[in-house]
């Protein structure tokens, strides 16, 4: 497929948006509870266009999940074991989330790879784990500031890409989300331009395209994570190849994320 092909075919697939809230170590159980039933009330079935899914603190999943009785927001945990069971103290396995009623978990987190040295390798058994697993999953990716000044940016996020998917089939990529989340505008108020946002979303689409296939690398979601707020989630939603977001600080305030959400509506037809 030529590359005018393959900007036209990216253009014209309908990927359903996909929108996700990482608490991460932020709430008590009671405010993520009156959290979660405020967002869960608020995005209704005619919303239902958009995956939404919550993240909360592991101690709380079971009750978050217990506060949205709506069906239409999904359960999503921070994290999980590479292992199936055993003597690992402090680990929580795939079939303890799916348990409690999780069905998305995230892996590769900038925090864990940078804050808690988690190595490409390990996040790739924790993928290959949560696959495995029947679970959704939303991999992480992303350069730091000083990878990017040293014109690295894309040699690291293809690295982390590659040891990721070494062992996922391409009947996997269905239940895949790729989160560009560039370290530098994690929690900093940095946003990602729309150009960079496009550059980078298609050097990762071109990753899977000549990993799998075009019409693969066509259908796989791929959001953007990085200091997204209200005020410019459109503009960044509304870029080519930008499937919505994955919000930090913005998704403990039930307003501000659920603007996220319905903003993600506007790229229910990428292009
Ligand atoms: P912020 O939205 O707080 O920058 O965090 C982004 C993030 O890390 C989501 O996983």
């Amino acid at each position: 497929m030529t590359r005018a092909r393959f900007a036209r075919t990216i253009a014209t697939m309908s990927r359903r948006p996909f929108v996700g809230g990482n608490w991460k170590m932020n709430t008590d159980l009671a405010t993520g509870v009156a959290l979660a039933q405020a967002i869960d009330s608020r995005w209704n079935q005619s919303q239902d266009a958009v995956d939404v899914v919550l993240f909360p603190p592991f101690p709380y999943l079971q009750a978050v999940g217990r506060a949205m009785s709506g069906g239409v927001v999904s359960l999503g945990a921070q994290d999980l074991s590479s292992e199936a069971n055993g003597a690992l103290t402090g680990e929580v396995s795939a079939e303890m989330l799916t348990d409690v009623g999780v069905t998305w978990v995230l892996v590769g987190h900038s925090e864990r790879r940078h804050k808690l040295c988690e190595p490409n390798s390990v996040v790739a058994d924790k993928f290959a784990m949560a696959i495995e697993s029947g679970l959704s999953v939303v991999l992480c990716v992303g350069e730091t500031q000083a990878e990017r000044s040293a014109g690295q940016a894309n040699h690291v996020v293809g690295r982390q890409l590659k040891s990721a998917f070494e062992r996922v089939s391409p009947e996997s990529l269905a239940k895949i989300v790729i989160a560009y989340e560039p370290v530098w505008a994690i929690g900093t108020g940095v946003v990602a331009t729309p150009h960079d946002a496009e550059e980078a979303h298609q050097e990762i689409r071109g990753f899977i395209g000549s990993r799998y296939d075009p019409e693969l690398a066509a259908g796989i979601r791929i959001v953007y994570g990085g200091s997204l707020a209200p005020g410019h989630a459109k503009t960044l939603f509304s870029v080519p190849g930008v499937d919505g977001g994955l919000v930090g600080g913005a998704s403990l305030q039930a307003n501000d994320f659920l603007s996220i959400c319905s903003s993600a509506m506007i790229g229910i037809v990428a292009g």
